[in-house]
């Protein structure tokens, strides 16, 4: 009889290595190599059939609406019968409540299994209570091993299948503990074929570690269909669900909520509610627009110019990239003669959003030359624009949908790239083309 191999692999990221290795050379992760029983039990499939593209039936009808608005949004429409979906987040963050209140739309479609391997059924029950939520369609299942759930799911039959945390979840022919990576591999795999095969919806709730990546594996990324991030601050009751990745829909959709004593409250009007505590005629604070998914949104960013008292001068980015903060710096120093030097310089965009797009650099060099000058910008204007290190304003894509959001809002002027600025409907907003950041900060503040 072949003897079991022994595998080491890396916890982080799935690597997996003969021997045990100090730093993962996939991920660099240190010290997160452990022992693993190699398995291939994968059983094979039937064969299935090679299909000309024109003879494959087009589906109909597939998607449910979970009758969460901002949900069914971030899902790409609603979801997709046989999708598996991830939901990750912080701990606390809101990822059993969110769905939870999305049972209720889903019971529309039968019978839903919720497999509950961290919460006792007192704990759900009194949760589903305060939700109003109460539905005989709604079966929970506290169960935690993997072969325990696949038999209940082939005899109640289910129309979707939650399961809240993959990382409770283990095998019995795994000898490994639960939340490591072949344990979550494989049990996401199993319950994966089944939802496939049966064309039935699957969510997943995961963990995330402190540095922001799903619990475990990587690999748990690739396997599903749908990954949803679930953000927010812990103060703020803002929450927002981002689809990092979506094979049915646009990925970076958000959907907006706020956690409120009856559940996740549903928000319709994300400018607004981000703007709603902007305070007037107060340096270093600027409006920009920033387009999530397919969805503009207008955002405050905030910056605060001090001296520093230290050697090194801080820079603090809280919702942009820190090495695109610095690079802003530098482009104010370099071509505007802005010596940042010896200041402290702290940006933050307000509720707690994080953007990554390049239109906003506009908006934190407004505003931290705002903070520096402490001159305010003229009330109903707004600034967006990418920033090249040779202080040129690039265009930027989807500035119609941008203008219209801010016009919107009432917004009206509007600071944007030369080649963005030459269309010829502006929505009743005086739209001014700019070529520089030189020109920008004229404007702006002369
Ligand atoms: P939860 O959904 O348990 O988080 P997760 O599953 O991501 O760990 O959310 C728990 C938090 O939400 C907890 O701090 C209390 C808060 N909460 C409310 O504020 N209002 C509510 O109606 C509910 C159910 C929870
Ligand atoms: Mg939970």
């Amino acid at each position: 009889m072949a003897r079991a191999k022994i595998l080491y692999q890396c916890q982080s990221c799935g690597y997996a290595s003969p021997k045990w290795l100090g730093k993962c050379p996939d991920c660099g992760e240190w010290n997160s190599f452990a022992e693993e029983e190699s398995v291939s039990k994968l059983v094979p499939q039937n064969r299935a059939d090679p299909v000309a593209l024109p003879d494959i039936a087009p589906s109909t009808g597939t998607r449910h609406s979970t009758e969460i608005k901002e949900l069914d949004r971030a899902l790409g429409g609603g979801v997709v019968l046989g999708s598996v979906v991830l939901i990750g987040g912080d701990p606390g963050i809101g990822k059993s409540t969110l769905i939870l209140q999305a049972l209720k739309g889903l019971t529309k479609m039968g019978k839903v299994l919720y497999v509950s391997g961290e919460e006792s059924p007192e704990q759900v029950k009194m949760r589903a209570d305060r939700l109003g939520i109460m539905s005989d369609k709604i079966i929970l299942l506290p169960e935690t091993s993997l072969e325990g759930i696949i038999s209940v799911a082939h005899e109640i039959n289910p129309q979707v299948i939650v399961v809240d945390s993959i990382q409770t979840i283990f095998s019995l022919e795994l000898s490994s503990a639960p939340g490591s990576v072949s344990q979550i591999r494989e049990c996401a795999t199993k319950l994966m074929f089944m939802a496939k095969k049966h064309g039935k919806p699957l969510f997943l709730i995961g963990h995330v570690t402190k540095d922001g990546a799903i619990a475990g594996p990587k690999v748990l990324e690739h396997i599903v269909d749908t990954v949803l991030y679930f953000e927010g601050d812990k103060g703020s009751s803002f929450r927002i669900l981002r689809a990092v990745k979506n094979r049915f829909g646009a990925a970076n959709e958000i959907g907006v909520f706020e956690m409120t004593e009856a559940g996740l409250k549903e928000v319709d009007n994300p400018s607004k509610l981000f703007l709603s505590e902007m305070p007037v005629n107060v340096p270093g604070s600027i409006v920009t627009v920033s387009i999530e998914g397919t969805r503009p949104l207008l955002v405050e960013i905030q910056a605060l110019v001090t001296t520093s008292s230290f050697g090194v001068p801080r820079r603090t980015a809280l919702g942009v990239d820190y090495n695109r903060l610095n690079l802003l710096i530098a482009v104010l120093d370099k071509r505007i003669g802005m010596h940042l030097g010896g200041m402290d310089v702290f940006v933050n965009v307000v509720g707690g959003l994080r953007i990554d797009e390049p239109a906003i650099d506009m908006g934190v060099i407004a505003s931290i030359a705002s903070s520096l000058k402490n001159r305010a910008v003229e009330t109903g204007t707004f600034t967006f624009g990418e920033v090249g290190l040779s202080g040129e304003i690039r265009g930027i894509n989807q500035a119609e949908a941008r203008l219209k959001e801010a016009a919107k809002l009432g917004f009206k002027k509007g600071i944007v790239p030369a080649s963005n600025a030459n269309r010829k409907d502006n929505e009743g907003i005086e739209v001014i083309g700019i070529k520089n950041v030189e020109e920008a900060l004229e404007i702006l503040f002369f």
